[in-house]
């Protein structure tokens, strides 16, 4: 079989150009595994559900909830679906030195203090993983934590399957190479055999692994992106390396839903969790000043609030700057226009800044209206600092409805805001600045 190593392709022949991806000289040659072939389970699997195939009412088919594994993280295990899945496979994906290796070091350590967990490590030796180990948890409750410094997929699964552990972590999977395969470690035949090896040995003794995937700059490679369709879980762990705040997402998951978050800072001793976004992402200012305005925006089910802050000031340039921080540039200067022919704010003679608290990233469509009432409130010296702002600003200058309205506002509730804007209350954005003056 020839493999291409940028997207995977297969052909039963060698071809100059990939058919799939159109890079040249990309194929390369892969023996088929005669254990592969000759594990003929998938037939037998397939012959015999073909001759049993019965179809069942919806009614007599009986569920029963997966045993989980609960890590020391709520914050993980919400993103799970409630824990670790017996017999899952479940792939973390993220850029290099986000935090994937001390994220999962810190998961192991605390499984460890119930169950056999083996941590397979392909990128550091024994003594860089049990330093950062005692840098970051309490060894004694670690009695069964076993540590195999190996990049040999087939060392590992040996090891996998004689020992039998409760929960194994690969860490990546980019590193793990066979002897059985030609190619270098990282390349989509090696990444594809160890990861289909490895999803082979979880199914068989029911043990859950979590393989590691580092993600380049142009995205997901090539790499980590083929695996996403043979694990059963996929999360990303992402944020800024210069702040501390860490978002765990699920992209994929077989066994619980996909739009959950948890939130978590990078500290001395690892991470750790924030069940209060709220102090991350609002500053400290007691008094108001003027230029910040607080949105309650959605990261999966859940609701927090942001503080939008806006800075206003006279351009001595004849292309006034546009700065924008954590939010679309093309949204900004939307809501510029909107703003300068709505409201007739005199705009374009002004430098103006917008930034989101924390070093977080808004794409949520309902901080437009915080967004414009900031740049409001910067350019007019107003404090609208208590102010929580929801809403969609249409080019029209309309207000529309953001999605779990309810949920949000009563977000803003709870944390003792009183004065809280939303589409519900006003119908365009002239209406909620002549409410303002
Ligand atoms: P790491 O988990 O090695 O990243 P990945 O496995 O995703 O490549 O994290 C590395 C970064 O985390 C590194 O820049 C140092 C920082 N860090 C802390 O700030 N505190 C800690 O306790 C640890 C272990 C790492
Ligand atoms: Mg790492």
């Amino acid at each position: 079989m020839f493999v291409c190593q940028q997207c995977g392709y297969e052909s039963p022949e060698w071809l100059g150009k990939c058919p799939e991806c159109g890079e040249w000289n990309s194929l390369k040659e892969f023996k088929i595994q005669p254990q592969q072939s000759s594990s003929s389970s998938t037939f037998k699997f397939t012959n015999q559900s073909f001759e049993k195939a019965q179809p069942k009412k919806l009614e007599k088919i009986t569920y029963n909830e997966k045993s989980r594994i609960k890590t020391d993280f709520s914050e993980a295990d919400g993103v799970l679906g409630g824990g670790i899945v017996l017999g899952s496979v479940i792939l973390l994906a993220g850029d290099p030195g986000i935090g994937k290796s001390t994220l999962l070091l810190q998961v192991a350590l605390g499984v460890s203090a119930k169950i056999p967990v083996l941590y397979i490590s392909g990128e550091e030796s024994e003594e860089q993983v049990k330093l950062r180990a005692k840098r970051i948890g309490n060894l004694e409750k670690a009695k069964n934590f076993s540590l195999l410094s190996t990049t040999d997929t087939d060392a590992a699964l040996e090891v996998i399957e004689g020992s039998k552990p409760g929960l194994v972590i690969v860490d990546s999977i980019q590193t793990m190479e066979s002897q059985n395969l030609g190619g270098l470690s990282g390349s989509i035949g090696q990444i594809r055999y160890a990861t289909a090896a490895l999803i082979k040995t979880a199914k068989t003794f029911n043990i859950p692994i979590i393989l590691v995937g580092h993600v380049t700059k142009e995205g997901m490679v090539a790499g980590p992106m083929i695996l996403s369709h043979m694990v059963d879980c996929v999360l990303f762990l992402e944020g800024e390396k210069a702040t501390g705040t860490r978002i765990l997402r699920s992209l994929k998951n077989r066994f619980g839903p996909i739009d959950e978050v948890g939130v978590f800072v990078m500290e001395e001793r690892g991470l750790s969790e924030v069940k209060n976004p709220e102090q991350l992402f609002l500053s400290k200012q007691e008094e108001g000043s003027p230029g910040s305005v607080l949105v309650a925006t959605m990261e999966g089910s859940r609701s927090f609030l942001v503080e939008i802050q806006a800075l206003v000031i006279f351009s001595k340039l004849p292309m006034p700057r546009r700065v924008a921080l954590g939010i679309d540039y093309r949204r900004l200067e939307l809501l510029l226009a909107v703003l300068q022919k709505h409201i007739k704010l005199p705009l374009d003679t002004m430098d103006v800044f917008v930034n989101i608290a924390g070093g977080l990233k808004l794409s949520d469509p309902a901080a437009d209206l915080a967004i414009c009432l900031a740049i409001y409130s910067s350019l007019k010296n107003l404090s609208l600092s208590k102010t929580v702002a929801i809403g969609e600003v249409g080019l029209l200058g309309e207000l529309r409805g953001a999605s779990f309205l309810s949920k949000r506002v009563k977000q803003a509730q709870k944390l003792g805001f009183k004065n809280i804007m939303t589409s519900e209350k006003y119908r365009t954005l002239n209406n909620v600045i002549r409410g303002l003056e």
